[in-house]
C-alpha cells in the first residue's frame, strides 16, 4: 500500500504512471480515460510467487468519505497485488498503518522532491530499499 500526498499538481498521477509502466504495464491501458473508481493493471512483474501481480491505482479525492472506500473492497487490493493511492491521507484512517507514504512537491519545471515515509516493517523495506538508490542530498 503505498500512499501519495502532494498538492495539486504535484505529481502523483504522472509518478503513478511511471511505477505502471516500471512494472510493465501495457502503455495503452494506463492513459485511457476511465469512469471507474480504481484502476486496475496487470503487471508484468515475474519476481513474486504468484504472478503477474496487479497494480491498483485510486484517487482518495474522487471518494466522499472513508466508507466510499471500504465499499471498494479494498481486502482485495492487499491480497492480489500493490494500491497506489493518490491524497491518501483523506482516507488514512482506514488506510492500512503499515504503508510506504510518499510526499511530492514541485522544486522546479521539471523536478520534484519526494519524502519516503513507513508506517511498519514491511513498507521499512520498501523504503529502505528506495532510499538506497535514489537518496541524495539536496
Ligand atoms: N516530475 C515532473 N516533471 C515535469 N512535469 C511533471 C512532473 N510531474 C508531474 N508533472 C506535470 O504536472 C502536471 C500535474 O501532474 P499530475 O497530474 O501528476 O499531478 P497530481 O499530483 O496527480 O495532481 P492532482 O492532485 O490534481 O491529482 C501534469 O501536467 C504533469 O505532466
Ligand atoms: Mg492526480
Amino acid at each position: 500500500m503505498i500512499g501519495l500526498n502532494g498538492e495539486l499538481g504535484a505529481g502523483k498521477t504522472r509518478l503513478v504512471r511511471a511505477i505502471a509502466l516500471a512494472a510493465g504495464v501495457d502503455p495503452a491501458e494506463i492513459g485511457s480515460p476511465t469512469f471507474t473508481l480504481v484502476r486496475e493493471y496487470r503487471t508484468a512483474l515475474t519476481s513474486f510467487p504468484e504472478a503477474p501481480p496487479l497494480l491498483f491505482h485510486l484517487d482518495a479525492y474522487r471518494l466522499a468519505d472513508e466508507d466510499d472506500y471500504l465499499n471498494l473492497g479494498p481486502e482485495e487490493f492487499i491480497e492480489t497485488g500493490a494500491t497506489l493511492i493518490e491524497w491518501a491521507e483523506r482516507v488514512a484512517d482506514v488506510l492500512p498503518t503499515d504503508r510506504l507514504t510518499l510526499t511530492l512537491a514541485a522544486t522546479g519545471e521539471t523536478s520534484r522532491a519526494v519524502v519516503v515515509r513507513a508506517g511498519g516493517p514491511d513498507s521499512r523495506v520498501l523504503r529502505d530499499a528506495i532510499l538506497a538508490e535514489f537518496s541524495h542530498d539536496r
